[in-house]
């Protein structure tokens, strides 16, 4: 008994050691997830890490797509002051880790299976040197169009499911003094538009030899002559007002009626969801790209930084990303899918299942995209000039054919 007794105290004496000795996780965490929807699901990473005994330091950037927060963090950086971690995604994670900003998460990554647990067609955007040094939260999807269901129903339209569809529902509204489209003019919203078009329009094959091989025959080709000719065309569906409005107030615009659709990724999703609207009843999604799918992953990218308070904090928030309960809560909020293949989609609505079913259809069948418009195909550089020469077309009366023009020259001129 007495034997029994002194094991039970060293053992607890042993546990208090331990505590003592473990540091604080700690973390200041560097996103841009300021929306409504953004900021719900955010808010749950944050609740279980403080809940694991973790002190959470935010650091939201307002700005949609990222731009005005990799502004941020390059200061940081520069200051040698970087944070602990960083909403960070596709090639700017290789290109940070190759500037030796990065550290590695790799034993995490291994005790906890990350290899077995995330799709093969992801993992790379994760891994630098073949191992992980970002964690991801979720699979966006980029091709979606969402529409007012009143609007519709009353006009008698379907959800368009292809650019033809679009055209002629957008002709109808206009028609009835309906405006068609919501749209934020901000360049990455339009970046974002004009992706959507060139998978819609060229499909597949073209996308990837024109947005990811940088194909100089693609970028000149008459089918990207279209895409502009198209991108000329939903001009002239959007108000006056559209200049530099964020995406979610393009977003409120659909919710309230103002608007029939509005072009943009699922994050837009988040936003009806936080308006307690739901999907089937209050509003739909369809996408025009017949089978192809354009992806983009949200991850953590967890940079050098001292102090064992904030390198345990790193390894708790690699560990909670990944989390089975933490991939479903945070993307039932934010309107993507979870990046885990094991968490079951039961509780995700209409929209959702389909994103997922979609997903394993283009894995199969090869039309699994990287978006270049949310930074997952191309270097920044690259990106930078596509979008330059886009929104330049959008906001002018440009031609298609000296878009084109532009388009190649920009594009070579980043390589
Ligand atoms: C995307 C990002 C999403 C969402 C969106 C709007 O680039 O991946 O998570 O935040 O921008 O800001």
């Amino acid at each position: 008994m007495m034997k029994k007794m002194l094991m039970v105290t060293s053992a607890l004496a042993l546990g208090l050691a331990t505590t003592a000795a473990k540091a604080d996780p700690e973390a200041e965490v560097l996103h841009w997830w300021t929306s409504g929807g953004e900021a719900a699901a955010v808010k749950v990473l944050m609740e279980e890490f403080n809940a694991n005994g973790g002190t959470w330091t935010d650091m939201p950037v307002a700005g949609g797509g990222g731009d005005a927060a990799m502004t941020a963090l390059r200061a940081r950086v520069l200051s040698g002051n970087a944070p602990t971690a960083v909403q960070l995604k596709g090639p700017s994670i290789q290109e940070w880790y190759e500037e030796g900003a990065l550290g590695n998460i790799q034993d995490v990554a291994e005790a906890e299976n990350w290899d077995e647990l995330l799709p093969e067609a992801i993992q790379y955007h994760l891994k630098c040197d073949g191992e992980y040094c970002a964690a991801p939260v979720n699979i966006h999807r980029i091709d979606w169009i969402w529409s007012n269901s009143d609007i519709l129903d009353e006009a008698g339209i379907e959800p368009p499911k292809n650019w033809d569809e679009f055209n002629a529902a957008a002709e109808k509204l206009q028609g009835m003094g309906i405006l068609p489209l919501a749209h934020g003019g901000q360049a990455w919203q339009d970046a974002t538009l004009f992706e959507a078009v060139a998978v819609g329009l060229g499909g597949p094959d073209f996308y990837r030899k024109a947005l990811v091989d940088l194909d100089q025959d693609a970028l000149k080709s008459d089918t990207m002559k279209q895409v502009f000719d198209q991108m000329r065309t939903l001009r002239g569906y959007v108000d006056d007002n559209f200049s530099g409005r964020d995406w979610n107030l393009a977003t409120a615009m659909v919710i309230n009626g103002e608007a029939a659709f509005q072009i943009m990724g699922d994050w837009a999703k988040g936003e009806f969801i936080a308006a307690g609207k739901e999907p089937g009843k209050d509003f739909y999604c369809s996408s025009p790209s017949g089978g192809a799918y354009l992806y983009n992953v949200d991850s953590f990218a967890f940079f050098n930084v001292d102090g064992e308070d904030r390198q345990a904090g790193q390894k708790l928030l690699a560990k909670l990303t990944m989390g089975e309960n933490f991939q479903k809560v945070f993307n039932l909020n934010k309107g993507s899918i979870p990046a885990r293949l094991d968490v079951s989609m039961d509780e995700f609505e209409f929209c959702g299942r389909q994103s997922n079913a979609d997903l394993n259809e283009a894995i199969d069948n090869g039309f699994l995209l990287p978006s270049y418009a949310h930074g997952m195909a191309l270097r920044g550089a690259q990106a930078g000039a596509i979008t330059d020469v886009v929104t330049a077309h959008f906001n002018s009366d440009m031609s298609a054919e000296q878009a084109v023009e532009q388009l190649a020259n920009a594009v070579a001129a980043s390589q």
